[in-house]
């Protein structure tokens, strides 16, 4: 690929807007409702609102406080008004950040300094929390020296209360659990889970970047949710998105603590630089001013009954979805529906196969795996386009059971193998050469297929003939994995 390099002259601003417009044409279709996460489509007169909101303060830096009043109190309003959902009491303070992922480095990292100062004698800090928490925080331990100790969850995927009480010992500095966890979209045994928090003096953090925002309205529409926000006692602190179900401009997540007792071990100071005295609260230096004036905007523009209504149709899709494809013999869903997280599996049909025909016929598809799985976070804007991703699933489903050779074609077959492979390090290894590829100096876009071009992967079945996958699987039945 062409190496790029800056224009001499700069290009015209409207030809290039012209170009870049062009450049989207490829990507996925959000504003059609043929994605099912990533964007959280409030629609073209909210959008607009926040768009421009952005761009009010597209040049300013929340670094310096004291230079952008405004965004201090935007930032303290969007937080305010955050802990409001989230019932948090009058002494609720928190920050905003760029994300989910950093709100939750922060709140892992907040804990592990408040373990320093007041646990001095843990040398090898450690978190409990069910497997399948977000991965933000593997990357926070990975990144701050902490052991995270994940337990297998019970059969309804949500946190097995017993065992986490089991794991807890003289290291654990703080635990977690999620409302909704992403991949099944249930909610954890908060309450439980707090109880023992409390009852052991250690901070219990629930990471609500997906619920906060409309677990809040579900449940003011008579959803049934398990109590999980800062009405549970021993819940000390919640991260929640604006830019997910906020319907935020991307690059806005809120941390809240239930006091400043937390907070405060989240700040970094140093004194001694030449650039003089610095103080920051997160972990960006320079803050982008749009982002936070993007959230207060959606915030402001959307009020409660903005909130409620987009609530109310995105749970009216998921239950259709969950009925309709429910109503498929092959398919059987996982999670319990706490929100609007659908996901589901197939069985006797390879389901990443299903997976490849809804791609080809446009839909954005997220897979997961143990088992595997699709996901689906319903939007407003999927409703329009539901019963043409059901008509396309029973096809695609029907399709591959007629014709089960496509689990070995395509990226089924990348993705089935991937999943199998008891060795997870060859499967990490393989997934950084393609990282490398992507950004080497000539990188292009990255494809995972090819991973199938020149690793271990079609290596072992040009080896061992296709047969091979079935032995993986055996090893892994003797218990291989990992
Ligand atoms: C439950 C949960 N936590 C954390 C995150 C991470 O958020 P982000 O992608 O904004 O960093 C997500 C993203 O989907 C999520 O669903």
């Amino acid at each position: 690929m062409e190496r790029a390099q800056l224009s001499k002259t700069g290009i015209d601003g409207e030809a290039l807007l012209e170009q870049m417009r062009a450049m989207k044409g490829d990507d996925a279709d959000f504003v059609g409702g043929r994605t099912w996460s990533m964007v959280y489509w409030p629609g073209d007169e909210h959008h607009h609102v926040t768009e421009r909101a952005n761009n009010l303060f597209l040049a300013t830096n929340g670094l310096n406080p004291f230079a952008f009043k405004s965004l201090r109190r935007m930032e303290r309003e969007v937080v305010q008004m955050t802990a409001g959902l989230l019932t948090g009491p009058e002494t609720t303070v928190g920050t905003m950040t760029s994300g989910g992922t950093e709100s939750i480095l922060l709140a892992v990292h907040t804990y592990r300094e408040r373990a320093r100062a007041r646990w001095p004698w843990i040398r090898h800090p450690e978190m409990v929390v069910p497997e399948t928490i977000h991965v933000a925080f593997d990357k926070a331990a990975h990144y701050f020296g902490v052991r995270l100790r994940k337990i297998p969850v019970g059969p309804d995927k949500r946190a097995d209360v017993r065992a986490m009480r089991r794991a807890i010992g003289r290291n654990t500095i703080a635990i977690a659990a999620s409302a909704p966890q992403y991949a099944h979209g249930v909610v954890d045994p908060i309450e439980e889970l707090a109880a023992i928090a409390e009852k052991k003096r250690i901070p219990f953090h629930v990471d609500a970047c997906f619920g906060g925002f409309i677990l809040p309205f579900l449940e003011r529409l008579g959803h049934p949710i398990p109590s999980w926000d800062f009405r549970v006692p021993g819940v000390t602190s919640i991260s929640a998105d604006v830019h997910k179900y906020g319907y935020a401009p991307k690059g806005a997540s809120v941390l809240v603590y239930r006091d400043m007792s937390y907070l405060r071990h989240q700040f970094f100071v140093s004194t001694d630089w030449p650039g003089g005295v610095y103080v920051s609260p997160t972990m960006q230096g320079t803050r982008p001013g749009g982002c936070i004036a993007g959230a207060w905007a959606s915030m402001m523009h959307m009020g409660e009954e903005g909130y409620l209504a987009l609530a109310a149709q995105a749970l009216e899709g998921a239950t259709r979805l969950r009925a309709g494809l429910a109503a498929i013999p092959e398919i059987r869903m996982l999670g319990a529906g706490h929100s609007t997280i659908v996901t589901w599996t197939c069985d006797g049909v390879d389901t990443y196969a299903v997976a490849d025909q809804l791609a080809e016929k446009g839909w954005s598809v997220d897979r997961q795996q143990k088992p595997p799985s699709i996901h689906c976070t319903v939007n407003a804007s999927n409703l329009p386009v539901l019963d043409t991703y059901l008509a396309d699933v029973a096809e695609a489903v029907a399709l591959v059971k007629a014709n089960p050779e496509l689990a070995k074609e395509g990226e089924a077959a990348m993705y089935g193998m991937m999943a199998k492979v008891p060795v997870r390090r060859l499967v990490s290894s393989s997934v950084r050469k393609v990282m490398e590829q992507m950004y080497a100096h000539d990188g292009g876009d990255g494809d995972l297929d090819e991973l199938e071009s020149d690793d271990w992967m079609s290596k072992m079945v040009d080896k061992y003939g296709p047969a091979v996958i079935d032995g993986l699987d055996r090893i892994r039945a003797m218990g291989g994995r990992r």
